[in-house]
């Protein structure tokens, strides 16, 4: 097996504590061996990567006691700091961060998958992500930094930490989804507990160290193991203020359902999602073609903002399905440190037999597999099927693959497709593809009623991270970006005082001393 040097697993990598109060405790019961899906011989064998620990509910409830401790119900160090202190603790962090990226990199290749450059992007748009968070915080806090005057009252308004968060990823990034939950509830005055997806865990261990030295004792905690073992006993104790969780809706609901006082309980999800691309007939084939390529087989297609289902117009469809099942074709599959790799090994070792599934089903029931190598079956791999015609009777239809097969749905009139998109379940992100602004208008207009983004000639995509992240129904609960982030995670809360001698010297002695933390006009450049 040709691996490149620097990619190649000298060593396992057994992750054998937890961080719990600022401390790395040793996890003395069983540990999970960490296996992944890419063989690092001729023949296939999964390679193993480690272990990690398989912590159970005490541990866990003890290392959610470390994080109420840490907040104190809002009286902690960390939630009545000075904004300037939180943010150089997050500046340390983010610098040692920097330093970890190529065994970070590393471990996103093996772990899910995740092809080199791919890797690397993850790795900086999340470093990027925190400076930019930092920026967006300073600038929150310099628009906080006044009094306001309104019926004969003074207001100083800023906006506050909820409380403790428990904060749970998805293994399709593990690094950039996950912190960008993470990140800005530490930055708000939240503490947090942290506990990585299934896959994806080992990739976290360059980190843990800066982890336990930029941030007070219970500020972070990171906790191993399975949901069912460990977060549901820490939702069950009623003590979590925030959920924060990108997966999907079953897991976050069987989460929520623990909590014992669900009106405490505030959500950040980022759930599943099935965005489809329309492409009218008069869009730019070449163009269309290249973004649906893309938007729908990127990382294997696992994204929750992949395009899922593709709606052609029948005026064009065999055009479109025989360019683009050319390209599907030409995607090279291959490991993620091979150049110029597209398709790389699904993480999910039962993920190739699903996605046999979902094909099997659609050809029962009418579709047909329209590109020479779709379906075709190896160990850790099933190259992309593009199915036609799909119907809604089909599960690929009406279930989020989240991974490689493409259906492709026939239509001649637009509003049957907006109706189908009512009907959905999901409501996260569109790509509407066509030329003609007599067409395009109106269901502009009707589109972004269903979902949050609609994508004009491109694919459906989370970034820039500066804009706002979200979806409708079942597809998320609250907004996700730099900026909309520090708002989910925080909550407004002021200092009012009438307008009279008495009180105004008070406010002024508050201002002068500088004693306050919170009324404060100064702010930080
Ligand atoms: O899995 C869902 C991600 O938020 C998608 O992000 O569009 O940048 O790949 P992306």
């Amino acid at each position: 097996m040709n691996i490149p040097k620097e990619f190649q697993i000298t060593k396992l990598l057994h992750q054998e504590t937890y961080l719990d109060n600022g401390e790395l405790i040793k996890w003395n019961g069983q540990q999970d061996e960490v296996y992944s899906t890419i063989s690092s011989t001729e023949e296939y064998k999964p390679t193993l990567l480690g272990s990690i620990p398989h912590m159970d509910k005490d541990a866990a409830l003890k290392v959610l006691n470390s994080a109420c401790k840490s907040y104190s119900q809002g009286q902690g160090e960390w939630p009545t700091m000075k904004v300037s202190e939180r943010i150089s603790c997050m500046q340390n962090f983010v610098a040692k961060m920097e330093t970890k990226r190529e065994e970070v990199v590393k471990y996103l290749m093996w772990e899910i998958g995740k092809s080199l450059p791919d890797s690397r992007k993850e790795f900086d748009r999340t470093v990027e992500y925190i400076y930019d968070t930092i920026e967006d915080y300073k600038q929150l806090d310099r628009d906080s930094a006044k009094f306001f005057k309104r019926d004969g009252i003074h207001a100083h308004i800023r906006r506050g930490p909820l409380g403790v968060v428990l904060c749970l990823g998805p293994y399709n990034y593990p690094l950039n989804e996950t912190f960008a939950l993470l990140i800005p509830a530490l930055i708000m005055g939240n503490t947090v507990i942290f506990k990585p997806a299934k896959n994806g865990v080992l990739l976290l261990s360059p980190l843990l160290e800066a982890f336990k030295s930029s941030f007070p004792p219970g500020v972070v905690n990171i906790i191993y193991g399975r949901g069912r073992e460990v977060a549901a006993p820490i939702m069950a104790s009623g003590k979590i203020d925030v959920l924060a969780l990108i997966g999907n809706s079953k897991s976050a609901i069987a989460l929520q359902d623990q909590h014992p006082y669900k009106n405490r309980l505030r959500l950040v999800l980022g759930l599943e999602a099935k965005n489809p691309a329309i492409i009218l007939p008069d869009a730019d084939l070449d163009l269309a073609i290249e973004e649906c390529i893309s938007g729908s087989l990127s990382f294997n297609g696992q994204r929750c903002t992949a395009l899922k289902i593709i709606y052609v117009h029948q005026d064009i469809r065999e055009e479109f399905n025989k360019r683009f099942t050319k390209k599907v074709d030409a995607l090279k599959f291959g490991n993620p440190w091979e150049e110029g790799v597209k398709l790389t090994p699904l993480p999910e070792s039962d993920k190739p037999d699903y996605i046999k599934e979902l094909i099997e089903d659609a050809r029962k029931k009418g579709a047909e597999i329209i590109n020479e190598k779709g379906g075709k079956l190896s160990e850790n791999y099933i190259y992309p099927a593009v199915l036609f015609p799909v119907n809604k009777d089909m599960r690929v239809y009406q279930e989020e693959q989240f991974g490689p097969v493409v259906p492709i749905k026939p239509f001649s009139d637009i509003q049957e497709i907006l109706n189908e998109m009512a009907d959905s379940s999901y409501g996260q992100q569109v790509s509407l593809f066509g030329k003609d602004i007599q067409e395009i208008a109106p269901l502009i207009d009707t589109l972004v009623n269903l979902v949050c983004r609609v994508n004009l000639n491109s694919s459906c995509q989370r970034g820039p991270d500066v804009f706002p992240f979200t979806g409708r129904k079942d597809s998320a609960v609250s907004t996700l970006s730099v900026h909309d982030a520090l708002r989910s995670f925080s909550i407004r809360t002021f200092v009012a005082s009438k307008d009279n001698a008495y009180n105004n010297e008070i406010l002024q002695e508050l201002l002068n001393s500088k004693t306050s933390n919170f009324v404060s006009t100064d702010y930080i450049l």
